[in-house]
């Protein structure tokens, strides 16, 4: 797996870990991202089973597995986080933060730890890690795919976690970590979002809000991260697309 800083001040990082070279064909690609903040870590959307071993190893190149304080799932799929219940039984006292619908669907990826979930609520919240309390904000996504979304914005490092929004499947010759070529990078990112997203005014709703943020790296759980002006061109183009469509939808 490749690992990539994103960003260090000194007392605070974000990991970006991608391209797992033994991950199964049968399974969509993943971007895993850890925040470091001192003493304490926060893995974002840590990935399904199958990845589990390879995450795990990569992060244990560069923390101790103990430092990991919390994990926060965008949403509630599996290649968010079926890997649940093997990284609680590595860190068994560990928060999770989930949006608050989908308690009682992540608890069929681990029910021994229902009492480590946090219910985030739909307006979104804050959470700090590491002995600075540096603070991260939960900002809602819902309908981005999942009716019950949210994206981690952190205003110390300049970077939001978008979840599946801004995802792509990248061509085997385009494995790039950021986005290079903008225009190309929509046709492998359009027909996810034009079915994936089922609502123009929650996904308009998601770019007004995110527009108020300064914001260096947009960050997807799959494909490339967009990087200064194209964050920009990203929330552009997702403001003039019309998604929620399909061709099976207009043949009946
Ligand atoms: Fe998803
Ligand atoms: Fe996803």
């Amino acid at each position: 797996m490749n690992t990539q800083i994103l960003f260090d001040d000194g007392h605070h990082r974000w990991l970006a870990m991608v391209r797992d070279p033994d991950r199964p064909e049968s399974v969509i690609d993943t971007n895993e991202y850890l925040i470091v903040s001192e003493d304490e870590a926060l893995l974002l959307d840590p990935g399904g089973t199958e990845i589990f071993p390879a995450v795990l190893r990569e992060i244990s190149r560069h923390i101790r597995i103990e430092q990991i304080r919390a994990f926060f799932a965008s949403h509630q799929d599996p290649d968010i986080f079926s890997s649940l219940p093997l990284w609680l039984g590595l860190r068994p006292d560990a928060k999770i933060y989930i949006p608050w619908m989908w308690r009682g669907f992540l608890a069929h990826y681990g029910y021994d730890y229902v009492s480590n979930f946090v219910d985030v609520p739909d307006e979104g919240g804050t959470l700090r890690i590491g002995t600075r309390g540096r603070e991260v904000q939960i900002v809602p996504a819902h309908f981005c795919h999942s009716p019950g979304n949210f994206s981690l914005y952190d205003p110390s490092a300049k970077i939001l976690f978008s979840g599946d929004i801004g995802a792509a499947l990248l061509p085997e010759d385009k494995q790039g970590l950021f986005v290079k070529d903008f225009d190309q990078h929509v046709t492998y990112m359009r027909g996810f979002h034009v079915r994936w997203m089922p609502s123009n005014d929650a996904k308009n709703a998601w770019i007004r809000r995110v527009r108020k943020l300064d914001i260096d790296f947009l960050c997807p759980q799959h494909g490339a991260i967009f990087k200064g002006a194209d964050v920009g061109r990203f929330l552009d183009w997702f403001e003039q697309l019309e998604v929620g469509q399909h061709k099976a939808l207009a043949q009946n």
